[in-house]
């Protein structure tokens, strides 16, 4: 039902996720090792994060690191872990000047004590800016993630405080990491592959999705601004007939 009271929604996506992919191919076409891909491939958010603002995006959402890439070699996760850190602690200032407000998801309690603490630092500091929320997606998977949630929501049921009889869709959202978050408009994968990987399962069950070839380290502003600007020219339905 249209309310015609309010002003129409603005066109652009309010949300966007991206799944960054692509840095190892990136390296390997320069003859470089795949973390030299990963280096640049995390350049890129900065350019990407002061995009928003003017395409009127209010979250973003990058995936770093899944649950399923702990299968990678040793030296390519301590290497991702590094950057991580590495990534906090430069970034930090930049961000809290541009008024980016940072979220992580996914299990903290796999990842080594120090990363954490920069995360937990990083939330605080920034806690109170609006421009753009920024969250990334840590040890992140969406089924894990669900899981997660309900070990958390039994939790509440077994010790009396849920009647199982109430529990819906909207009660199992308040126990995901994402529970501050509006759900995705738009999520954008790079480097060609057409999957999803494990990212927001829930979260984008309407979600409209783009798909680009671009290798995740050359992903400009430009190409950034262009897939935003295909968002406003698709009809979101949502199980309805449109009127
Ligand atoms: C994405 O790039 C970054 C992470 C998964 C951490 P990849 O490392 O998956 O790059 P490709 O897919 O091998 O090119
Ligand atoms: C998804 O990319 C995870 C991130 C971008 C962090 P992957 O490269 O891990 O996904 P698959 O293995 O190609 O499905
Ligand atoms: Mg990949």
């Amino acid at each position: 039902m249209k309310d015609m009271h309010s002003p129409p929604p603005p066109a652009g996506p309010n949300h966007v996720a991206i799944i960054m992919d692509g840095n190892g191919r990136w390296a390997q076409q320069r003859g470089r090792p795949r973390l030299y891909g990963h280096h640049a491939g995390a350049r890129r958010v900065r350019e990407i994060v002061e995009a928003c603002p003017d395409l009127g995006v209010k979250y973003l959402t990058v995936f770093a690191f899944s649950t399923e890439n702990w299968k990678r070699t040793q030296a390519e996760v301590s290497g991702l872990m590094a950057l991580f850190k590495r990534y906090i602690t430069r970034e930090a200032q930049t961000l809290i000047r541009n008024g980016i407000c940072v979220r992580f998801i996914g299990d903290r309690m796999k990842l080594d004590e120090t990363l954490v603490r920069l995360m937990d630092e990083l939330e605080l500091m920034t806690a109170d800016n609006d421009v753009v929320n920024l969250t990334i997606a840590l040890n992140y998977g969406g089924r894990d993630e669900v899981a997660r949630a309900t070990k958390r929501l039994a939790r509440e049921v077994a010790a009396g405080r849920i009647d199982p009889e109430t529990v819906d869709a909207e009660t199992l959202a308040r126990f995901l990491d994402t529970y501050v978050l509006p759900d995705p408009d738009l999520v954008i994968r790079t480097s060609g592959e057409a999957r999803i990987s494990n990212f927001l399962l829930w979260q984008s069950a309407y979600s409209e999705y783009e798909f680009v070839d671009t290798l995740w380290p050359d992903f400009t502003r430009d190409e950034f601004a262009k897939v935003v600007g295909r968002f406003a020219r698709r009809e979101r339905r949502f199980g309805a007939v449109p009127g």
